[in-house]
């Protein structure tokens, strides 16, 4: 049996890791193909490192670009690259620009579609990533959800696929990788002390096109002044920065340790020193709460609504007034459940169900 992993993103290629283990564990042939939305060697290459992945079988190297260039560039490369590739299973993760266009390609080459990740719904239509997982789930053969609450989604939208409940990959990376952070270096080099700073990050598409959701952040920094904050820019935001002349009023504040984005173990060694993590980020959001880290989340909704019981996860928007409140607030102590995000041993459960289903 042959499997297809399409992955182009951060966030992809972190969830294709363990799952890519346990697909040539079971004797599965695995080919990774790689779309080239990310590039820079720290928003991709130190991916495949830190989690021992082989080299991709195929690059696509879109590159950057507007969603419509990206998606149309991938679908055409992928179909030329992968149709005379015998494919039983197209793999795609999560919600980026690599996973509609990857299962566009699938549907339209009639291969089988499986979308780990499936059923989640911030119910927010202006993040792209909300349209590209509700397109992705109706796309797909085969629809491997991570919570109960992903499966109910599925439910109430009469879903063509079959739905799988396999628990989230999180919970195993975290476990493998926590381990892994305790050797990282990433504390020593800035200089840090556990627990003493608040970890930043904020990419999305909605947060960074606003000049005045930059100016909140700076607001958060210049009226916490004897807060110290770790910000590990993506590049986005770093351009948007300097478009927005904001980058040397940032520059300028001295509690504020701005890093290129680090690689993911030096990443979980950061957040789990943290007293608390600030961000718009989709997986940080559930790794924190895996992590017991509280989370301060940039956004007015949420997609992994199991964070938000017992306050472990707090939405503010990129409101400045409601950033410092958060932070300033007690930790939560109760009111916590990692079972919400299964047992653990998701990509086992997702190589044996794709064993039995894809013959
Ligand atoms: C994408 C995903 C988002 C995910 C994020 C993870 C979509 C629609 N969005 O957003 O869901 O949370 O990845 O980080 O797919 N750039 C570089 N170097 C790179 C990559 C990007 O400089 O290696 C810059 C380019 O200027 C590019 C911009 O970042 O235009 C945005 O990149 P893009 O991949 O389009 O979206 P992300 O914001 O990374
Ligand atoms: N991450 C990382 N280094 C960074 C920032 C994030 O390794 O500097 C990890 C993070 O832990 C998460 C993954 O990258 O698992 C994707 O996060 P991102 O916020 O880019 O995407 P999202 O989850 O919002 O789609």
């Amino acid at each position: 049996m042959k499997v297809a992993s399409i992955v182009g993103a951060r966030p992809n290629i972190v969830k294709m890791g363990p799952v890519h283990k346990s697909l040539n564990g079971s004797g599965i042939e695995h080919l990774i193909v790689h779309t080239g939305q990310h590039y820079d060697y720290e928003m991709s290459e130190i991916f495949f490192h830190d989690f021992e992945l082989p080299k991709p079988d195929i690059h696509l190297g879109v590159g950057s670009g507007t969603s419509c260039f990206q998606i149309g560039e991938i679908i055409q490369l992928l179909e030329r690259k992968i149709t005379e590739k015998d494919i039983d299973l197209v793999l795609v993760y999560g919600d980026t620009n690599s996973t509609i266009a990857g299962a566009i390609c699938a549907n339209k080459c009639n291969m089988k579609l499986g979308h780990i990740e499936a059923g989640l719904r911030s119910y927010d239509f202006t993040m792209p990533e909300e349209n590209n997982r509700i397109l992705t789930d109706h796309l797909s053969n085969y629809l491997f959800a991570p919570t109960k609450n992903a499966v109910n989604n599925l439910k109430k939208e009469k879903i063509r696929g079959k739905v799988y409940y396999t628990g989230d990959l999180s919970v195993e990376i975290i476990a493998t990788i926590k381990a892994i952070s305790r050797q990282s270096k990433i504390l020593d080099i800035l200089g840090l002390k556990s627990r003493s700073y608040f970890l930043v990050t904020m990419h999305r598409a909605e947060n960074t096109s606003s000049r005045d959701y930059f100016i909140q952040l700076l607001k958060t920094f210049e009226s916490l002044i004897d807060s110290t904050f770790v910000f590990p820019i993506h590049p986005r935001t770093k351009k948007m920065f300097k478009t927005f002349g904001l980058l040397e009023r940032l520059l300028k504040c001295s509690n504020v340790k701005t890093l290129l984005p680090v690689g993911y173990i030096d990443f979980i060694a950061l957040l789990q020193n943290a007293l608390k993590v600030v961000t718009d980020s989709g997986g940080i959001q559930k790794e924190a709460y895996l992590l017991k880290i509280p989370c301060i989340t940039i956004r007015k909704n949420t997609e992994w609504v199991e964070t938000i019981k017992g306050h472990w996860n707090v939405l503010t928007g990129v409101d400045s007034e409601k950033i410092v409140d958060a932070v300033k607030r007690p930790s939560p102590r109760s009111n916590y459940s990692k079972s919400v995000f299964g047992n653990g041993k998701t990509s086992g459960i997702i190589s044996e169900l794709i064993s039995s289903i894809v013959q």
